[in-house]
């Protein structure tokens, strides 16, 4: 009988080298990408950025900004051709224990109320909305709300 091995998926640091796979992927699934200034600044910030990885293939990111006491989760990501398979949620999940590691109480985080797919993942975790920024977002037809979502991280297991 053979067996049949699934490949390694890995949580990493992100470093500078993983950037034109992060480039790719963020082009293709946003309207209104990050730059590739804008991961290199959240490198030099020292934002606590990961990416995972799957049998070497780059299939997702996310970036969280530690404030104080309070982690935001400013970018998360995965590939078009990867996504419905869990690894939204594996990246989600890391980067609450990484907040909660970090001494973080919540996390916060901005979303489009088009954006159905994350809201959707973010309500699977139980984020619950605080609130709403007016015209946050650039739109193809001028700006659209942000609704502003937090998680407690006291229930998050490290
Ligand atoms: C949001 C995003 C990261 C989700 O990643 P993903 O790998 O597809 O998510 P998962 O496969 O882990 O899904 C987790 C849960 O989220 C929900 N979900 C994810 N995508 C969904 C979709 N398109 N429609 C409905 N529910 C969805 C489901 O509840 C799913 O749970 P289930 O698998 O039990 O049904 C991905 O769609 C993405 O990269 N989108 C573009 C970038 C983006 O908008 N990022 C968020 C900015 S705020």
């Amino acid at each position: 009988m053979s067996a049949v091995l699934a490949p390694q998926v890995e949580m990493l640091p992100m470093n500078a080298g993983d950037l034109d796979e992060i480039m790719a992927i963020e082009a293709s699934v946003y309207p209104f990408p990050w730059t590739r200034g804008n991961f290199t600044d959240s490198l030099s910030a020292g934002y606590s950025a990961w990416v995972c990885r799957v049998g070497g293939e780059l299939v997702g990111y996310v970036v969280v900004m530690m404030a104080v006491d309070e982690a935001h989760l400013l970018n998360i990501s995965v590939a078009g051709k990867r996504q419905h398979m869990g690894f939204g949620a594996r990246l989600l999940r890391h980067a609450l224990q990484v907040a909660r590691r970090l001494g973080a109480g919540r996390l916060l985080l901005e979303v489009r109320p088009s954006n159905t797919a994350a809201l959707d993942l973010y309500k699977h975790f139980g984020f619950v909305r605080i609130g709403v920024r007016k015209a946050y977002y650039p739109a193809s037809d001028g700006r659209e709300d942000a609704l502003v979502l937090v998680h407690s991280l006291a229930e998050v297991s490290a």
